[in-house]
Protein backbone atom coordinates (compact mmCIF):
# COMPACT_ATOMS: atom_id res chain seq x y z
CA UNK A 1 0.00 0.00 0.00
CA UNK A 2 1.45 3.77 -0.87
CA UNK A 3 2.94 5.68 2.34
CA UNK A 4 0.95 7.47 4.23
CA UNK A 5 2.12 11.07 2.93
CA UNK A 6 4.06 13.20 6.31
CA UNK A 7 5.89 16.29 5.88
CA UNK A 8 9.14 13.94 6.00
CA UNK A 9 8.36 11.63 3.72
CA UNK A 10 6.62 12.81 0.62
CA UNK A 11 5.10 10.69 -1.71
CA UNK A 12 7.36 10.93 -4.83
CA UNK A 13 6.55 10.72 -8.56
CA UNK A 14 9.19 10.68 -11.36
CA UNK A 15 8.43 12.91 -13.99
CA UNK A 16 11.57 11.50 -17.09
CA UNK A 17 10.20 13.30 -20.00
CA UNK A 18 13.40 15.14 -21.25
CA UNK A 19 13.02 12.86 -24.56
CA UNK A 20 16.29 12.88 -27.24
CA UNK A 21 13.74 14.57 -29.59
CA UNK A 22 12.58 18.10 -29.03
CA UNK A 23 9.05 17.06 -30.64
CA UNK A 24 8.48 14.50 -27.77
CA UNK A 25 10.21 16.47 -24.59
CA UNK A 26 8.18 17.76 -21.99
CA UNK A 27 7.63 21.61 -22.39
CA UNK A 28 8.26 23.96 -19.81
CA UNK A 29 4.29 25.02 -19.36
CA UNK A 30 3.79 21.25 -19.31
CA UNK A 31 5.90 21.22 -16.41
CA UNK A 32 4.47 23.99 -14.87
CA UNK A 33 0.95 22.23 -15.38
CA UNK A 34 2.26 19.12 -13.62
CA UNK A 35 3.82 21.21 -10.59
CA UNK A 36 0.18 23.00 -10.07
CA UNK A 37 -1.52 19.52 -10.06
CA UNK A 38 0.91 18.49 -7.09
CA UNK A 39 -1.25 17.84 -4.19
CA UNK A 40 0.34 18.74 -1.00
CA UNK A 41 2.24 15.80 0.29
CA UNK A 42 3.70 14.80 -2.85
CA UNK A 43 6.98 15.14 -4.52
CA UNK A 44 7.66 15.61 -8.29
CA UNK A 45 11.17 14.61 -9.36
CA UNK A 46 12.01 15.95 -12.76
CA UNK A 47 14.97 13.93 -14.48
CA UNK A 48 16.93 16.10 -16.10
CA UNK A 49 19.03 13.70 -18.09
CA UNK A 50 17.83 12.16 -21.45
CA UNK A 51 15.12 9.67 -22.74
CA UNK A 52 14.67 8.12 -25.81
CA UNK A 53 11.13 8.36 -26.92
CA UNK A 54 11.35 6.35 -30.11
CA UNK A 55 8.32 3.08 -30.36
CA UNK A 56 7.61 1.86 -26.85
CA UNK A 57 10.51 3.91 -25.30
CA UNK A 58 13.71 3.51 -23.65
CA UNK A 59 15.25 0.74 -22.73
CA UNK A 60 18.74 2.36 -21.07
CA UNK A 61 16.85 4.83 -18.22
CA UNK A 62 19.82 7.65 -17.66
CA UNK A 63 21.98 7.23 -14.53
CA UNK A 64 19.98 10.28 -13.15
CA UNK A 65 16.49 8.14 -13.85
CA UNK A 66 17.65 5.09 -11.91
CA UNK A 67 18.92 6.94 -8.87
CA UNK A 68 15.32 9.50 -8.86
CA UNK A 69 13.87 6.47 -9.10
CA UNK A 70 14.43 4.31 -5.86
CA UNK A 71 12.17 6.13 -2.99
CA UNK A 72 9.10 6.66 -5.89
CA UNK A 73 5.74 5.89 -5.83
CA UNK A 74 5.06 7.09 -8.93
CA UNK A 75 6.74 7.33 -12.30
CA UNK A 76 5.77 8.99 -15.78
CA UNK A 77 8.22 8.62 -18.50
CA UNK A 78 8.24 6.94 -21.92
CA UNK A 79 8.09 2.95 -21.93
CA UNK A 80 10.32 1.34 -18.20
CA UNK A 81 13.21 -0.55 -18.56
CA UNK A 82 14.50 -3.52 -16.66
CA UNK A 83 16.93 -1.85 -14.55
CA UNK A 84 14.26 0.65 -13.93
CA UNK A 85 11.85 -0.96 -12.32
CA UNK A 86 14.82 -3.17 -10.67
CA UNK A 87 15.95 0.33 -9.01
CA UNK A 88 12.03 0.87 -8.35
CA UNK A 89 10.99 -1.26 -4.71
CA UNK A 90 8.69 1.23 -3.77
CA UNK A 91 6.70 2.17 -6.97
CA UNK A 92 3.24 1.47 -7.57
CA UNK A 93 2.15 2.84 -10.50
CA UNK A 94 3.94 3.54 -13.98
CA UNK A 95 2.53 5.51 -16.73
CA UNK A 96 4.13 5.29 -20.25
CA UNK A 97 3.83 8.59 -22.84
CA UNK A 98 4.04 5.69 -25.09
CA UNK A 99 1.39 3.57 -26.89
CA UNK A 100 2.86 0.65 -27.57
CA UNK A 101 3.98 -1.97 -24.53
CA UNK A 102 5.36 -4.98 -26.16
CA UNK A 103 8.84 -4.27 -24.54
CA UNK A 104 7.92 -3.29 -21.09
CA UNK A 105 6.07 -6.96 -20.62
CA UNK A 106 9.57 -8.59 -19.70
CA UNK A 107 9.25 -11.21 -16.42
CA UNK A 108 10.08 -9.01 -13.61
CA UNK A 109 7.31 -6.47 -15.00
CA UNK A 110 4.72 -9.50 -15.13
CA UNK A 111 5.57 -10.85 -11.89
CA UNK A 112 5.10 -7.37 -9.91
CA UNK A 113 2.15 -6.02 -8.81
CA UNK A 114 2.75 -2.34 -10.09
CA UNK A 115 0.10 -0.60 -12.12
CA UNK A 116 0.73 -0.08 -15.99
CA UNK A 117 -1.19 2.55 -17.88
CA UNK A 118 0.08 3.66 -21.27
CA UNK A 119 -0.18 6.48 -24.10
CA UNK A 120 -3.28 4.11 -25.92
CA UNK A 121 -5.38 6.41 -27.91
CA UNK A 122 -3.29 9.91 -27.25
CA UNK A 123 -1.80 9.57 -30.61
CA UNK A 124 -5.16 8.81 -32.53
CA UNK A 125 -5.83 12.28 -34.04
CA UNK A 126 -2.68 12.76 -35.35
CA UNK A 127 -2.06 9.49 -36.19
CA UNK A 128 -5.20 9.16 -38.21
CA UNK A 129 -4.14 12.63 -40.44
CA UNK A 130 -1.29 10.94 -41.51
CA UNK A 131 -3.45 8.11 -42.69
CA UNK A 132 -5.93 10.24 -44.48
CA UNK A 133 -3.02 12.21 -46.11
CA UNK A 134 -1.32 8.63 -47.06
CA UNK A 135 -4.49 6.81 -48.84
CA UNK A 136 -5.90 10.05 -50.45
CA UNK A 137 -1.87 10.33 -52.37
CA UNK A 138 -2.65 6.88 -53.79
CA UNK A 139 -6.23 7.59 -54.41
CA UNK A 140 -6.14 10.58 -56.28
CA UNK A 141 -3.14 9.07 -57.82
CA UNK A 142 -0.44 12.69 -56.60
CA UNK A 143 1.96 9.48 -56.65
CA UNK A 144 2.02 9.43 -60.70
CA UNK A 145 1.79 13.24 -60.63
CA UNK A 146 4.89 13.43 -58.26
CA UNK A 147 6.79 11.26 -60.64
CA UNK A 148 5.55 12.71 -63.88
CA UNK A 149 6.53 16.23 -62.19
CA UNK A 150 9.37 15.66 -61.65
CA UNK A 151 10.24 14.78 -65.33
CA UNK A 152 8.87 18.18 -66.19
CA UNK A 153 6.09 15.68 -68.41
CA UNK A 154 2.34 16.81 -68.65
CA UNK A 155 0.49 13.52 -69.14
CA UNK A 156 -2.96 12.97 -68.36
CA UNK A 157 -3.33 9.09 -69.52
CA UNK A 158 -3.11 8.03 -66.11
CA UNK A 159 -6.16 9.47 -65.02
CA UNK A 160 -8.02 9.30 -68.53
CA UNK A 161 -7.41 6.55 -69.97
CA UNK A 162 -6.62 4.20 -66.73
CA UNK A 163 -6.79 0.70 -68.99
CA UNK A 164 -3.64 2.33 -70.52
CA UNK A 165 -1.73 2.77 -67.34
CA UNK A 166 0.46 0.20 -65.78
CA UNK A 167 -1.09 1.73 -61.80
CA UNK A 168 -4.61 0.18 -61.70
CA UNK A 169 -7.62 2.48 -59.83
CA UNK A 170 -5.93 5.78 -60.43
CA UNK A 171 -8.56 8.26 -59.74
CA UNK A 172 -11.01 7.14 -56.82
CA UNK A 173 -13.17 9.14 -54.35
CA UNK A 174 -13.68 7.38 -50.62
CA UNK A 175 -17.11 7.24 -50.91
CA UNK A 176 -16.30 4.04 -52.96
CA UNK A 177 -13.85 2.71 -51.19
CA UNK A 178 -14.31 -0.08 -48.30
CA UNK A 179 -11.84 0.65 -45.53
CA UNK A 180 -11.04 -2.16 -43.26
CA UNK A 181 -9.55 -0.47 -40.30
CA UNK A 182 -7.10 -3.54 -38.20
CA UNK A 183 -7.63 -2.68 -34.80
CA UNK A 184 -10.51 -0.33 -33.64
CA UNK A 185 -9.10 1.23 -30.84
CA UNK A 186 -7.54 4.86 -30.28
CA UNK A 187 -5.83 4.84 -33.45
CA UNK A 188 -8.40 2.90 -35.11
CA UNK A 189 -11.58 4.95 -34.18
CA UNK A 190 -9.84 8.47 -35.21
CA UNK A 191 -9.05 7.02 -38.64
CA UNK A 192 -12.72 5.31 -38.79
CA UNK A 193 -14.36 8.62 -37.66
CA UNK A 194 -12.45 10.52 -40.49
CA UNK A 195 -13.04 8.17 -43.49
CA UNK A 196 -16.64 7.79 -42.79
CA UNK A 197 -17.30 11.15 -41.79
CA UNK A 198 -15.82 11.91 -45.99
CA UNK A 199 -18.33 8.95 -46.91
CA UNK A 200 -16.08 5.56 -46.72
CA UNK A 201 -17.53 2.73 -45.88
CA UNK A 202 -15.25 1.56 -42.30
CA UNK A 203 -15.38 -2.28 -41.10
CA UNK A 204 -13.23 -2.72 -37.86
CA UNK A 205 -11.66 -5.60 -36.11
CA UNK A 206 -11.04 -5.84 -32.53
CA UNK A 207 -10.03 -8.32 -30.34
CA UNK A 208 -13.66 -8.29 -28.52
CA UNK A 209 -16.05 -7.26 -31.06
CA UNK A 210 -18.73 -8.61 -28.43
CA UNK A 211 -17.73 -5.28 -26.86
CA UNK A 212 -19.53 -2.97 -29.83
CA UNK A 213 -18.98 -1.07 -32.48
CA UNK A 214 -17.20 1.70 -32.03
CA UNK A 215 -17.94 5.19 -33.10
CA UNK A 216 -16.66 5.55 -36.69
CA UNK A 217 -17.08 2.56 -38.00
CA UNK A 218 -20.45 0.91 -40.00
CA UNK A 219 -19.14 -2.68 -38.52
CA UNK A 220 -17.23 -4.45 -36.48
CA UNK A 221 -15.72 -8.00 -36.41
CA UNK A 222 -13.30 -10.41 -34.52
CA UNK A 223 -9.98 -11.46 -35.58
CA UNK A 224 -11.73 -14.18 -37.24
CA UNK A 225 -13.44 -12.06 -39.91
CA UNK A 226 -10.17 -10.42 -41.39
CA UNK A 227 -9.71 -13.09 -44.22
CA UNK A 228 -13.06 -12.28 -45.47
CA UNK A 229 -13.16 -8.55 -45.18
CA UNK A 230 -10.00 -8.37 -47.30
CA UNK A 231 -11.45 -9.72 -50.17
CA UNK A 232 -13.45 -6.84 -50.50
CA UNK A 233 -11.19 -3.81 -48.72
CA UNK A 234 -9.72 -1.04 -50.79
CA UNK A 235 -8.00 0.22 -47.97
CA UNK A 236 -6.57 -1.98 -45.13
CA UNK A 237 -5.11 0.33 -42.26
CA UNK A 238 -3.35 -1.67 -39.25
CA UNK A 239 -3.54 0.31 -36.11
CA UNK A 240 -3.33 -2.76 -33.61
CA UNK A 241 -0.85 -2.90 -31.16
CA UNK A 242 1.53 -5.77 -31.34
CA UNK A 243 1.06 -8.98 -29.36
CA UNK A 244 1.87 -12.33 -30.30
CA UNK A 245 -1.57 -12.70 -31.55
CA UNK A 246 -1.21 -9.96 -34.45
CA UNK A 247 2.41 -11.20 -35.49
CA UNK A 248 2.22 -11.22 -39.30
CA UNK A 249 -1.47 -10.40 -39.07
CA UNK A 250 -1.18 -9.39 -42.57
CA UNK A 251 1.04 -12.49 -43.90
CA UNK A 252 1.64 -13.46 -47.47
CA UNK A 253 -1.51 -14.95 -47.08
CA UNK A 254 -3.55 -12.82 -46.08
CA UNK A 255 -1.76 -10.09 -48.61
CA UNK A 256 -2.88 -12.16 -51.69
CA UNK A 257 -6.72 -12.01 -50.85
CA UNK A 258 -6.46 -7.97 -51.42
CA UNK A 259 -7.28 -6.55 -54.67
CA UNK A 260 -5.26 -4.92 -56.91
CA UNK A 261 -6.55 -1.71 -56.27
CA UNK A 262 -6.25 -2.05 -52.65
CA UNK A 263 -3.90 0.26 -50.34
CA UNK A 264 -2.36 -1.19 -47.15
CA UNK A 265 -1.33 0.94 -44.04
CA UNK A 266 0.92 0.15 -41.09
CA UNK A 267 0.84 2.79 -39.10
CA UNK A 268 1.13 0.11 -36.14
CA UNK A 269 5.02 -2.09 -35.29
CA UNK A 270 6.67 -3.79 -38.38
CA UNK A 271 5.92 -7.04 -36.83
CA UNK A 272 2.23 -7.07 -38.10
CA UNK A 273 2.78 -7.21 -41.89
CA UNK A 274 5.17 -10.08 -43.54
CA UNK A 275 7.24 -6.96 -45.53
CA UNK A 276 8.96 -9.28 -47.75
CA UNK A 277 5.28 -10.81 -48.88
CA UNK A 278 4.23 -7.54 -49.35
CA UNK A 279 7.34 -5.89 -51.54
CA UNK A 280 6.89 -8.44 -53.61
CA UNK A 281 3.02 -7.64 -53.83
CA UNK A 282 4.15 -3.99 -54.66
CA UNK A 283 7.06 -5.23 -57.16
CA UNK A 284 4.41 -7.25 -58.89
CA UNK A 285 1.80 -4.89 -59.50
CA UNK A 286 -0.50 -6.70 -57.12
CA UNK A 287 -1.20 -3.78 -54.95
CA UNK A 288 -1.99 -0.13 -55.75
CA UNK A 289 0.22 0.95 -52.95
CA UNK A 290 1.69 1.31 -49.21
CA UNK A 291 1.81 3.74 -46.97
CA UNK A 292 4.51 2.49 -44.19
CA UNK A 293 5.75 4.16 -41.29
CA UNK A 294 7.30 1.53 -39.31
CA UNK A 295 9.37 -1.76 -40.36
CA UNK A 296 10.81 -4.23 -38.78
CA UNK A 297 14.15 -2.61 -38.86
CA UNK A 298 14.62 1.14 -37.97
CA UNK A 299 15.74 3.15 -38.94
CA UNK A 300 14.67 1.19 -42.00
CA UNK A 301 18.24 -0.18 -44.11
CA UNK A 302 19.45 2.11 -46.44
CA UNK A 303 19.43 -1.11 -48.88
CA UNK A 304 15.74 -1.97 -48.33
CA UNK A 305 14.29 -2.27 -51.60
CA UNK A 306 11.19 -0.18 -50.13
CA UNK A 307 12.53 2.51 -50.64
CA UNK A 308 12.79 2.27 -54.38
CA UNK A 309 9.20 1.55 -54.87
CA UNK A 310 7.53 3.86 -56.52
CA UNK A 311 4.24 2.60 -55.19
CA UNK A 312 5.38 3.16 -51.49
CA UNK A 313 5.08 6.36 -49.32
CA UNK A 314 7.64 6.00 -46.52
CA UNK A 315 7.52 7.89 -43.45
CA UNK A 316 10.46 7.27 -40.54
CA UNK A 317 7.74 6.53 -37.77
CA UNK A 318 6.50 9.97 -37.70
CA UNK A 319 2.90 9.32 -38.09
CA UNK A 320 2.38 10.10 -34.20
CA UNK A 321 4.39 13.59 -33.85
CA UNK A 322 2.43 16.40 -32.68
CA UNK A 323 4.30 18.64 -30.68
CA UNK A 324 2.12 21.32 -30.23
CA UNK A 325 -0.83 19.13 -29.37
CA UNK A 326 0.12 16.05 -27.83
CA UNK A 327 1.18 17.32 -24.28
CA UNK A 328 -2.51 18.62 -23.92
CA UNK A 329 -4.20 15.03 -24.30
CA UNK A 330 -1.33 13.77 -22.46
CA UNK A 331 -1.13 15.29 -19.75
CA UNK A 332 -5.44 15.42 -19.16
CA UNK A 333 -4.56 11.58 -18.94
CA UNK A 334 -2.13 11.96 -16.82
CA UNK A 335 -3.32 14.29 -14.36
CA UNK A 336 -6.39 12.98 -14.41
CA UNK A 337 -5.09 9.37 -13.73
CA UNK A 338 -2.95 10.60 -11.08
CA UNK A 339 -5.81 12.10 -9.06
CA UNK A 340 -8.07 8.43 -9.48
CA UNK A 341 -4.77 6.80 -8.15
CA UNK A 342 -4.72 8.83 -4.82
CA UNK A 343 -8.58 8.10 -4.62
CA UNK A 344 -8.07 4.45 -5.51
CA UNK A 345 -10.22 4.38 -8.34
CA UNK A 346 -9.53 2.47 -11.60
CA UNK A 347 -6.82 3.90 -14.16
CA UNK A 348 -7.63 5.03 -17.79
CA UNK A 349 -5.54 2.89 -20.38
CA UNK A 350 -4.69 0.05 -17.61
CA UNK A 351 -2.70 -2.17 -19.82
CA UNK A 352 -4.10 -5.82 -19.42
CA UNK A 353 -0.50 -7.59 -19.29
CA UNK A 354 -2.28 -11.06 -20.29
CA UNK A 355 -3.82 -9.56 -23.60
CA UNK A 356 -0.11 -7.64 -24.11
CA UNK A 357 -1.31 -3.97 -24.96
N1 LIG B 1 3.59 4.71 -35.51
C1 LIG B 1 3.55 5.33 -34.35
O1 LIG B 1 4.22 6.34 -34.13
C2 LIG B 1 2.63 4.81 -33.26
C3 LIG B 1 2.15 5.70 -32.29
C4 LIG B 1 1.25 5.22 -31.33
C5 LIG B 1 0.89 3.88 -31.34
N2 LIG B 1 1.41 3.03 -32.27
C6 LIG B 1 1.06 1.59 -32.25
O2 LIG B 1 -0.34 1.47 -32.43
C7 LIG B 1 -0.85 0.51 -31.49
C8 LIG B 1 -2.32 0.78 -31.22
O3 LIG B 1 -2.44 2.02 -30.52
P1 LIG B 1 -3.85 2.51 -29.95
O4 LIG B 1 -3.59 3.79 -29.24
O5 LIG B 1 -4.90 2.47 -31.01
O6 LIG B 1 -4.16 1.29 -28.91
P2 LIG B 1 -5.53 0.82 -28.25
O7 LIG B 1 -6.40 2.00 -28.01
O8 LIG B 1 -5.17 -0.06 -27.13
O9 LIG B 1 -6.26 -0.04 -29.40
C9 LIG B 1 -5.89 -1.34 -29.73
C10 LIG B 1 -6.96 -1.95 -30.62
O10 LIG B 1 -6.44 -3.15 -31.20
C11 LIG B 1 -7.40 -4.18 -30.99
N3 LIG B 1 -6.77 -5.50 -30.94
C12 LIG B 1 -6.05 -6.07 -29.95
N4 LIG B 1 -5.67 -7.31 -30.28
C13 LIG B 1 -6.18 -7.55 -31.52
C14 LIG B 1 -6.16 -8.65 -32.41
N5 LIG B 1 -5.54 -9.80 -32.08
N6 LIG B 1 -6.79 -8.54 -33.60
C15 LIG B 1 -7.44 -7.40 -33.94
N7 LIG B 1 -7.50 -6.32 -33.15
C16 LIG B 1 -6.88 -6.39 -31.95
C17 LIG B 1 -8.07 -3.84 -29.68
O11 LIG B 1 -9.31 -4.56 -29.56
P3 LIG B 1 -10.35 -4.26 -28.34
O12 LIG B 1 -10.94 -2.89 -28.67
O13 LIG B 1 -11.33 -5.34 -28.44
O14 LIG B 1 -9.52 -4.24 -27.09
C18 LIG B 1 -8.23 -2.33 -29.86
O15 LIG B 1 -9.36 -2.04 -30.64
C19 LIG B 1 0.07 0.65 -30.29
O16 LIG B 1 0.09 -0.54 -29.50
C20 LIG B 1 1.42 0.96 -30.90
O17 LIG B 1 2.15 -0.23 -31.11
C21 LIG B 1 2.27 3.47 -33.24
Amino acid sequence: MPQEPTAATPRVAVIDLNATSSASRLPPEGEARLRAATPEGWQLRFVRGLTVSDGDGQDRPSDEALAAIGDAEVYFGYGMSPPLLEAAPRLRWAQSASAGVRRLLFPAMLERDLLLTNAAGIYGPTMAETVLAGVMYFLRGLDVALARQREARWDKDPWQDPQRSDRPAMARELPECRVLVIGAGGIGREVGQRFSALGAHCVGVRRRPELGVPEGFAAVTGPEGVDRELEAADVVVVAAPSTQATERVLDARRLALLPPRAIVVNVARGALLDEGALVAALSAGRLRGAVLDVFDEEPLPPDSPIWGLPNVLVTPHVSGISPALFWHRMLDLFVANWERYRRGEPLVNLVDKVAGY
